[in-house]
């Protein structure tokens, strides 16, 4: 892997994990992987787009947060496994201060979420649904956070996570969620990885949900090349 900016040169992994490191204060941040043209799936899912070292920067990002908040589309349609972190990942969070695992937290407005998938089921550490005011959370096996009375309310919610000690959390998507992330201003940072790839007409963008006129200008922290595939992070 190779650094292209803002210093050329190669990154070896103690160099990707500082790269990747979050900022000093509480950030929202968002990783995705899209083809050349745009796409967000291959196929209907994102493995497809994704590689090596696109696996291996999701991978540092997953070691570096507090909290892992994921859309209900998401966690559906990939079959969420649950949050595990090998043995190395988490001998690291524990000697950099955090907890041994993330917490995982799932985005779903109707709390349509089946308690035996094992991203819940088998969760080393409960997760947390975030929902809305009247739904039915009675069989999930989670902690519940309500915000919002008929979509949730990503500000109130993301509140109520930081009260809980979350200060880093990083979204893993889908579309949808990171469209109201968006619209609300909560995204302090995009980590993009750009596949070498045309995925041709028919996908949906990485962003999703009620259209959002005012952009938001980020600016670009790093680049890295590996195998064709360029791993951005922009940040405010
Ligand atoms: N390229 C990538 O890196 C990448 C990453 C992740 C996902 N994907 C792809 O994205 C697709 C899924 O897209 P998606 O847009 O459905 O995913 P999503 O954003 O994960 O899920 C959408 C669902 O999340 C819940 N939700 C999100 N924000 C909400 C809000 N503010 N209020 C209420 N509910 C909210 C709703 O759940 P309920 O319906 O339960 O109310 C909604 O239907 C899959 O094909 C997946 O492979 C790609």
């Amino acid at each position: 892997m190779q650094q292209l900016y803002p210093e050329p040169g190669p990154v070896d992994q103690p160099t990707l994990i500082d790269l990747y490191a979050p900022p000093p204060e509480p950030a929202v941040r968002v990783n995705f992987v899209a083809s050349l043209d745009g796409a967000g799936t291959l196929d209907g899912r994102s493995a497809g787009l994704s590689g090596p070292q696109d696996k291996r920067v999701f991978g540092i990002l997953r070691m570096h947060c507090d909290a892992l908040l994921v859309g209900a589309g998401t966690v559906r349609d990939e079959g969420y496994r649950a949050l595990r972190l090998d043995e190395d990942r988490r001998r690291w969070r524990l000697e950099h201060g955090l907890s041994e695992y993330p917490t995982l937290v799932i985005v779903s407005g109707r709390a349509d979420l089946d308690p035996a998938q094992p991203a819940l089921a088998d969760a080393p550490v409960r997760p947390i649904v975030v929902t809305t005011a009247t739904a039915d959370t009675d069989a999930l096996p989670a902690d519940i956070i309500r915000a919002g009375d008929e979509h949730v309310d990503l500000t109130a919610a993301v509140r109520q996570l930081r009260e809980r000690g979350f200060a880093q959390i990083l979204s893993e998507g889908g579309p949808t969620l990171f469209g109201y992330l968006t619209a609300r201003g909560l995204v302090d940072e995009l980590c993009l990885t750009v596949a070498p790839l045309l995925a041709g007409p028919g996908a949906g963008r990485i962003t999703a949900g009620p259209p959002h006129d005012t952009p938001e200008h980020l600016t670009l922290r790093h680049a890295l090349l590996a195998d064709g595939q360029l791993l951005l992070r922009y940040g405010r």
